[in-house]
């Protein structure tokens, strides 16, 4: 096992009818800023008991922070929360709101220029961050449990991250029932990421981290036990509060303690995104077979373990366990619903061509868990996925 620090102070507080403890969680004197998505929160009823639950803080509101959360939008709520000299803020929605939310926390009282430094810096520069908490709708990115985020520069089409022991949500409330006004195609999505965020960290090479193996082993069984059911069937708590914490235990901190991890998958998929707004789990789910099969030689070892504990194929030679692992993983995205071909997005070689140039633009030219992913193996994964 390799060297690790595990740290996590993210309160979790789970179950149905839980938004109302906010009450407790927040000072008594916090004046708030609570940032949401669009219209979603404010039609389930979210937004409503999330204000009750205020009493009577003085609390203000800022609305449309969009999927894959701009810099532009979220300077506004910067402006909003320095203007008002607002000193705790709470997002409620997906990923995207609370990475956004995490941004404005560290760029309100943020010493350089212009906030971007900080994804230029990606969060190193973080000194000091608004505290936050979290209303979780959509179970997918991890974001509640995690000190990481990714923001969009519209401007120049770059998806950048930020990581920050800072930026940690104080607490975040995972009620289940707020999943059930979420489309077929978001719960798709969130099933997709968090499979790839435990694969990221799973698939790699051995180090003899019988724990990690063991529980990612877990979390990929679960999600492939429930995900039929979470995106085809009417919405039942018990998978969907098994849905809400896979997601969560994916990108927490715990599989990805004392072990290598490989994020290829990830960097490429961000520029997919970027370039051509392909959600992001759509993206993961274009890159990821092709990605498994071409670096099978780096990976052997773990994939014939995926083969045997997660698919439970355990017949034929080392290669064709191999294959129908992947083959495996790519039926179960499309079983979903979640397309895992770039052709089907009408794209070809020319939005490879322009995905290399960006990788290579961001510097993304040694990626993998044996930083050996240069722009020339990138471009053969994407023409593997066509
Ligand atoms: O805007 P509203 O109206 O709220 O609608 C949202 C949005 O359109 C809707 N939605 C959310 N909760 C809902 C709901 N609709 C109905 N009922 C509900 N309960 O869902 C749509 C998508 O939301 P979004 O937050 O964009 O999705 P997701 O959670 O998948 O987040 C994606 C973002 O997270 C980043 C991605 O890059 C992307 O920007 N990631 C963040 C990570 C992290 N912080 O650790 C890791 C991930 O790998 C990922 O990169
Ligand atoms: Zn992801």
């Amino acid at each position: 096992m390799l060297n690790f620090d595990f740290y996590n102070p993210t309160r979790i507080v789970f179950g149905e009818k839980t938004v109302a403890k906010i009450g407790a969680l927040i000072p008594e004197n916090a004046r708030v800023l609570i940032l949401y998505g669009g219209e979603s929160a404010e039609r389930n009823g979210t937004l409503a008991e999330v204000r009750t639950a205020l009493g009577n803080r003085e609390f203000y509101e800022f609305k449309g922070i969009e999927p894959n959360p701009t810099y532009e939008t979220l300077m506004k709520a910067v402006a909003t929360v320095r203007e008002k000299g607002l000193d705790f803020l709470l997002a409620v929605g997906g990923g995207s709101v609370i990475d956004g939310t995490k941004f404005v926390a560290s760029a309100t009282h943020f010493k350089g220029e212009d906030p971007w430094q900080i994804l230029e810096a990606w969060g190193s520069n973080v000194t000091q961050a608004v505290p936050f908490g979290v209303i979780l709708t959509l179970p997918a990115t991890g974001s509640e449990m995690n000190s990481a985020a990714v923001i969009t520069r519209s401007a120049t089409k770059t998806k950048a991250l930020l990581a920050s022991p800072l930026v940690f949500p104080q607490f975040s409330i995972l009620d289940p029932t707020k999943t059930y006004t979420l489309p077929a195609r978001q719960l798709a999505n969130g099933i997709v990421d968090a499979f790839t965020h435990t694969v990221e960290q799973y698939l790699t090479y051995p180090v003899d981290a019988r724990v990690q193996d063991r529980v990612a082993e877990g979390l990929l069984q679960t999600l492939i036990e429930i995900g039929p059911k979470v995106v085809n069937e009417p919405a039942d708590y018990d998978s969907r509060a098994n849905m809400m914490w896979t997601a969560s235990m994916a990108l927490n901190g715990l599989i990805g303690a004392g072990v290598p991890q490989d994020w290829a998958t990830h960097f490429i998929g961000h520029e997919l995104t970027a370039l051509y707004e392909i959600d992001h789990a759509r993206t993961l789910a274009i890159v990821l077979p092709s990605l498994l099969k071409l670096r099978r030689n780096g990976k052997r070892a773990k994939l014939l373990q995926y083969a045997a504990r997660v698919w439970n194929i355990t017949a034929g030679d080392e290669d064709t366990r191999i294959d129908i692992s992947i083959q495996k993983t790519r039926e179960f995205f499309e079983s979903l619903g979640v397309k895992t071909r770039l052709s089907e997005y009408g794209l070809g070689d020319d939005a490879i061509n322009q995905v290399i140039e960006q990788l290579t633009q961001h510097g993304m030219t040694m990626l993998g868990e044996h930083r050996d992913i240069t722009p020339d193996v990138s471009r053969q994964i994407l023409q593997a996925s066509l």
